[in-house]
């Protein structure tokens, strides 16, 4: 078993990096106080301690978090520039891509894949298996149920879709004409009818969409 820590890498004194396991932690990422980094899956069925985690450049874990190895083939993983709160939990064989930000206390279920540029708000709980699309913004509280598309907003127990994430879209560098199109035909792309196809993010959403049987598209009322 082998721990590989980048040089540039900061983990604090009293973070625990389980050393029976694989862990791989690139430059400049942080690890705080008090996190648990790669113990073992809970699984009642017990997987081989054959996993490992591996965290990216610049990503920022904070205090108390606990983050598990995966328990079949690939790495539980967190990507380049993200920001994980205090107390939020990584269950094993998570997927997390770049530059997304957990809220504290967020509770992330076994081999969730969670996209790029996704915003989980304080508390947010995900179903173990789910998907959530990039650049999703997930009100605090909620409770996720089903996988869910790219661009949205959604909160609620259990979650619904309240909008487009406009803020996150336009922050992650996106095509503002493209996002309002969006927000007009939301419904229309969110039900798969009518012409969207010419706006590569309705398209993006109507194949995530296509792409599941359970799958998020009920607004709020
Ligand atoms: C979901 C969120 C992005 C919506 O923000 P918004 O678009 O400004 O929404 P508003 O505050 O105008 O609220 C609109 C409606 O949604 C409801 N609502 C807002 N957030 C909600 C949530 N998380 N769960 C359930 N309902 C929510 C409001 O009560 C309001 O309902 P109403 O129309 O019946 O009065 C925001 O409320 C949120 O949860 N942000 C995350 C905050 C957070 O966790 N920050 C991290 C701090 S470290």
């Amino acid at each position: 078993m082998m721990h590989i820590i980048h040089p540039t890498a900061k983990i604090h004194p009293l973070a625990y990096l389980d050393p029976t396991t694989n862990i791989t932690v690139h430059a400049g990422a942080e690890i705080g106080a008090f996190t648990v980094v790669g113990t073992r899956g809970e699984f009642r069925r017990e997987g081989e301690k054959n996993g490992n985690v591996i965290i990216g450049k610049n990503t920022v874990i904070r205090e108390q978090c606990t983050i598990q190895i995966s328990i079949e083939g690939n790495a539980t993983y967190i990507g380049e520039d993200c920001y994980i709160m205090n107390k939020s939990h990584i269950a094993h064989d998570v997927i997390i891509e770049d530059n997304t930000t957990i809220s504290t206390g967020s509770l992330i279920g076994g081999y969730c894949k969670i996209g790029k540029s996704v915003n989980l708000g304080l508390g947010a709980i995900i179903h173990q298996r789910l998907e959530i699309g990039n650049g999703v913004m997930v009100g605090m509280g909620s409770v996720i149920t089903k996988n869910v598309p790219p661009y949205l907003t959604i909160a609620g127990s259990p979650a619904k879709i309240m909008g487009i994430n406009q803020r996150g879209m336009e922050r992650a560098g996106l095509d503002t004409d493209k996002i309002s199109n969006l927000q007009e035909n939301l419904n229309m792309t969110l039900k798969l009818s009518g012409n969207y196809m010419e706006n590569e993010y309705a398209n993006n959403m109507a194949n995530f969409i296509k792409n599941y049987d359970k799958v998020l598209t009920e607004m709020i009322k």
